[in-house]
Protein backbone atom coordinates (compact mmCIF):
# COMPACT_ATOMS: atom_id res chain seq x y z
CA UNK A 1 0.00 0.00 0.00
CA UNK A 2 1.45 3.09 -0.97
CA UNK A 3 2.76 5.44 2.24
CA UNK A 4 0.24 8.57 2.73
CA UNK A 5 1.88 12.45 1.75
CA UNK A 6 4.05 14.64 4.53
CA UNK A 7 0.91 16.69 4.97
CA UNK A 8 -1.77 13.94 5.56
CA UNK A 9 0.20 12.30 8.35
CA UNK A 10 0.45 15.68 10.19
CA UNK A 11 -3.03 16.06 9.87
CA UNK A 12 -3.83 12.41 10.89
CA UNK A 13 -1.36 11.42 13.27
CA UNK A 14 -3.07 11.33 16.74
CA UNK A 15 -2.55 9.88 20.15
CA UNK A 16 -3.86 5.96 19.97
CA UNK A 17 -3.96 4.58 23.12
CA UNK A 18 -6.30 1.43 22.98
CA UNK A 19 -3.42 -0.82 20.77
CA UNK A 20 -3.76 -4.46 19.65
CA UNK A 21 -0.98 -7.36 21.16
CA UNK A 22 0.20 -8.51 17.46
CA UNK A 23 3.49 -7.84 17.55
CA UNK A 24 5.19 -5.56 15.50
CA UNK A 25 8.02 -7.03 13.08
CA UNK A 26 11.78 -5.72 13.86
CA UNK A 27 12.17 -4.51 10.64
CA UNK A 28 9.21 -2.16 11.09
CA UNK A 29 10.71 -0.78 14.32
CA UNK A 30 14.26 -0.28 12.95
CA UNK A 31 12.55 1.58 9.94
CA UNK A 32 10.78 3.81 12.54
CA UNK A 33 13.98 4.79 14.52
CA UNK A 34 15.64 5.08 11.16
CA UNK A 35 13.00 8.08 10.80
CA UNK A 36 13.63 9.42 14.34
CA UNK A 37 17.62 9.31 13.68
CA UNK A 38 17.24 11.71 11.06
CA UNK A 39 15.87 14.56 13.12
CA UNK A 40 18.37 17.56 14.03
CA UNK A 41 19.98 17.50 17.51
CA UNK A 42 21.45 20.63 19.32
CA UNK A 43 25.17 20.87 17.69
CA UNK A 44 24.14 17.69 15.45
CA UNK A 45 25.86 15.52 19.10
CA UNK A 46 22.74 13.02 18.71
CA UNK A 47 23.04 11.81 21.60
CA UNK A 48 19.83 10.32 21.66
CA UNK A 49 19.78 6.78 22.73
CA UNK A 50 16.63 4.68 22.20
CA UNK A 51 15.52 1.67 23.92
CA UNK A 52 13.33 -0.79 22.44
CA UNK A 53 11.40 -3.19 25.38
CA UNK A 54 9.17 -6.33 23.89
CA UNK A 55 10.38 -8.61 27.01
CA UNK A 56 6.72 -9.29 28.85
CA UNK A 57 8.30 -9.28 32.83
CA UNK A 58 10.15 -6.07 32.06
CA UNK A 59 6.44 -4.52 30.17
CA UNK A 60 5.18 -5.39 33.57
CA UNK A 61 7.42 -3.50 35.38
CA UNK A 62 7.38 -0.21 33.65
CA UNK A 63 3.76 -0.79 33.87
CA UNK A 64 3.46 -0.91 37.35
CA UNK A 65 5.98 1.96 37.44
CA UNK A 66 3.70 4.33 34.80
CA UNK A 67 0.41 3.57 37.25
CA UNK A 68 2.27 5.19 39.95
CA UNK A 69 2.88 8.12 37.90
CA UNK A 70 -0.22 8.39 36.25
CA UNK A 71 -2.07 7.77 39.56
CA UNK A 72 -0.63 10.83 40.45
CA UNK A 73 -1.15 12.71 37.03
CA UNK A 74 -4.96 11.50 36.67
CA UNK A 75 -5.62 13.21 40.03
CA UNK A 76 -4.61 16.43 39.19
CA UNK A 77 -6.50 16.21 35.49
CA UNK A 78 -10.01 14.77 36.82
CA UNK A 79 -10.34 18.05 39.71
CA UNK A 80 -9.81 20.39 36.55
CA UNK A 81 -12.20 21.29 34.18
CA UNK A 82 -11.42 21.12 30.22
CA UNK A 83 -8.98 23.32 28.44
CA UNK A 84 -11.29 26.21 26.77
CA UNK A 85 -10.75 24.88 23.35
CA UNK A 86 -12.08 21.40 24.66
CA UNK A 87 -15.53 20.38 25.35
CA UNK A 88 -15.76 18.71 28.77
CA UNK A 89 -17.18 15.06 27.56
CA UNK A 90 -14.01 15.09 25.26
CA UNK A 91 -11.48 16.06 27.77
CA UNK A 92 -13.29 12.90 29.89
CA UNK A 93 -12.62 10.98 27.07
CA UNK A 94 -9.32 11.51 26.77
CA UNK A 95 -8.31 10.78 30.45
CA UNK A 96 -10.54 7.28 30.10
CA UNK A 97 -8.41 6.63 27.41
CA UNK A 98 -5.42 7.67 28.80
CA UNK A 99 -6.01 5.50 31.89
CA UNK A 100 -6.91 2.79 29.88
CA UNK A 101 -3.43 3.09 28.25
CA UNK A 102 -2.00 3.04 31.92
CA UNK A 103 -4.04 -0.08 33.23
CA UNK A 104 -2.85 -2.00 29.46
CA UNK A 105 0.32 -1.03 28.83
CA UNK A 106 2.35 -4.16 29.59
CA UNK A 107 0.13 -5.79 26.64
CA UNK A 108 1.56 -3.25 24.07
CA UNK A 109 4.02 -4.98 21.46
CA UNK A 110 6.67 -2.75 21.58
CA UNK A 111 7.32 -0.02 24.76
CA UNK A 112 9.94 2.71 23.28
CA UNK A 113 12.06 4.76 25.19
CA UNK A 114 13.48 7.58 24.09
CA UNK A 115 16.51 8.91 25.98
CA UNK A 116 19.74 11.58 25.95
CA UNK A 117 22.80 10.63 27.10
CA UNK A 118 23.44 13.50 29.61
CA UNK A 119 26.79 15.59 28.59
CA UNK A 120 27.44 18.20 31.44
CA UNK A 121 27.57 21.61 30.50
CA UNK A 122 29.77 24.91 31.36
CA UNK A 123 27.84 26.02 34.41
CA UNK A 124 27.51 29.60 32.76
CA UNK A 125 25.16 27.99 30.92
CA UNK A 126 23.88 25.23 32.53
CA UNK A 127 20.92 27.36 34.42
CA UNK A 128 19.81 29.21 31.45
CA UNK A 129 19.91 26.01 29.16
CA UNK A 130 17.92 23.80 32.11
CA UNK A 131 14.29 24.60 30.54
CA UNK A 132 15.45 23.53 27.17
CA UNK A 133 16.04 19.93 28.51
CA UNK A 134 14.46 17.84 25.80
CA UNK A 135 14.83 19.71 22.82
CA UNK A 136 17.72 17.50 21.77
CA UNK A 137 15.30 14.65 21.57
CA UNK A 138 11.65 15.44 21.16
CA UNK A 139 12.34 16.53 17.46
CA UNK A 140 13.40 12.76 17.33
CA UNK A 141 9.82 11.61 18.98
CA UNK A 142 8.14 13.44 16.87
CA UNK A 143 9.56 11.73 13.85
CA UNK A 144 8.66 8.58 16.07
CA UNK A 145 5.13 9.15 15.96
CA UNK A 146 4.88 10.63 12.33
CA UNK A 147 6.55 7.50 11.08
CA UNK A 148 4.16 5.10 13.25
CA UNK A 149 1.34 6.67 11.46
CA UNK A 150 2.57 6.14 8.36
CA UNK A 151 3.44 2.82 8.78
CA UNK A 152 0.04 2.13 9.84
CA UNK A 153 0.90 1.92 13.82
CA UNK A 154 -0.60 3.71 16.66
CA UNK A 155 1.27 5.70 19.29
CA UNK A 156 1.41 8.11 21.56
CA UNK A 157 3.98 10.34 23.32
CA UNK A 158 4.01 10.06 27.39
CA UNK A 159 5.83 11.20 29.67
CA UNK A 160 4.69 9.92 33.15
CA UNK A 161 6.57 7.63 33.65
CA UNK A 162 9.33 9.61 34.25
CA UNK A 163 7.74 10.84 37.75
CA UNK A 164 9.86 7.77 38.61
CA UNK A 165 12.67 7.81 36.52
CA UNK A 166 15.14 6.53 39.19
CA UNK A 167 12.91 3.05 39.68
CA UNK A 168 12.83 2.90 35.69
CA UNK A 169 16.38 3.52 35.37
CA UNK A 170 16.78 0.51 37.68
CA UNK A 171 14.08 -1.60 35.49
CA UNK A 172 15.79 -0.86 32.35
CA UNK A 173 19.68 -0.77 33.54
CA UNK A 174 20.20 2.84 32.21
CA UNK A 175 23.64 3.95 32.89
CA UNK A 176 23.55 6.94 35.55
CA UNK A 177 24.14 9.27 32.52
CA UNK A 178 21.11 8.30 30.72
CA UNK A 179 17.77 9.89 31.43
CA UNK A 180 14.40 8.83 29.65
CA UNK A 181 12.19 11.53 28.17
CA UNK A 182 9.65 9.66 26.65
CA UNK A 183 8.07 6.34 26.37
CA UNK A 184 5.94 6.05 23.71
CA UNK A 185 3.66 2.46 23.01
CA UNK A 186 3.53 1.41 19.98
CA UNK A 187 1.30 -1.16 18.44
CA UNK A 188 -1.23 -2.01 15.81
CA UNK A 189 -4.27 0.26 16.48
CA UNK A 190 -7.95 -0.29 17.54
CA UNK A 191 -9.00 2.81 16.80
CA UNK A 192 -8.79 5.40 13.72
CA UNK A 193 -6.41 7.60 12.71
CA UNK A 194 -6.67 11.57 12.62
CA UNK A 195 -8.14 13.93 12.10
CA UNK A 196 -5.77 16.01 14.72
CA UNK A 197 -8.12 19.09 15.82
CA UNK A 198 -6.16 22.49 17.35
CA UNK A 199 -7.20 25.73 18.28
CA UNK A 200 -6.51 27.93 14.44
CA UNK A 201 -3.30 29.03 13.67
CA UNK A 202 -4.95 32.60 14.09
CA UNK A 203 -5.53 31.89 17.53
CA UNK A 204 -2.00 31.37 18.85
CA UNK A 205 0.19 33.39 16.40
CA UNK A 206 1.47 37.23 16.50
CA UNK A 207 3.10 38.82 13.86
CA UNK A 208 6.29 41.07 14.62
CA UNK A 209 5.13 41.67 18.29
CA UNK A 210 3.27 39.82 21.11
CA UNK A 211 -0.32 41.48 20.25
CA UNK A 212 -0.83 41.74 16.95
CA UNK A 213 -2.70 38.48 15.75
CA UNK A 214 -1.63 36.52 12.30
CA UNK A 215 -4.81 36.90 9.98
CA UNK A 216 -5.30 34.29 7.78
CA UNK A 217 -4.53 35.32 4.73
CA UNK A 218 -7.93 35.19 1.76
C1 LIG B 1 4.97 16.49 26.58
C2 LIG B 1 3.81 15.53 26.44
C3 LIG B 1 3.58 14.60 27.43
C4 LIG B 1 2.53 13.69 27.32
N1 LIG B 1 2.39 12.74 28.28
C5 LIG B 1 1.38 11.84 28.17
C6 LIG B 1 1.28 10.78 29.11
O1 LIG B 1 2.09 10.62 30.01
N2 LIG B 1 0.26 9.88 28.95
C7 LIG B 1 -0.64 9.98 27.91
O2 LIG B 1 -1.54 9.14 27.82
N3 LIG B 1 -0.55 10.97 27.00
C8 LIG B 1 0.45 11.89 27.08
N4 LIG B 1 0.59 12.87 26.14
C9 LIG B 1 -0.33 12.92 24.98
C10 LIG B 1 -1.28 14.12 25.02
O3 LIG B 1 -2.29 13.88 25.96
C11 LIG B 1 -1.86 14.31 23.61
O4 LIG B 1 -0.81 14.65 22.74
C12 LIG B 1 -2.89 15.42 23.55
O5 LIG B 1 -3.98 15.11 24.38
C13 LIG B 1 -3.39 15.62 22.14
O6 LIG B 1 -4.00 14.44 21.71
P1 LIG B 1 -4.25 14.13 20.17
O7 LIG B 1 -2.91 14.24 19.53
O8 LIG B 1 -4.80 12.76 20.14
O9 LIG B 1 -5.17 15.17 19.64
C14 LIG B 1 1.65 13.75 26.20
C15 LIG B 1 1.91 14.69 25.19
C16 LIG B 1 2.98 15.55 25.29
C17 LIG B 1 3.25 16.52 24.16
Amino acid sequence: MAEPGVFEVMYTTRSLRRLKPDPVPDEVIYRILDAAIRAPSGGNTQHWRFLVVKDPQIKQQVQQIYQKGWSEVQAMYRTRTAPAHMAEEKFRRLLDAAAYLADHLAEVPVLLFACLQERPLPAHLAARLARLAGSSIYPAVQNILLACRALGLGATLTTVSALYEEELKAVLGLPADVSTYALIPIGYPRGKFGPVQRVPVEEVTCVDRWGTPFTRPT
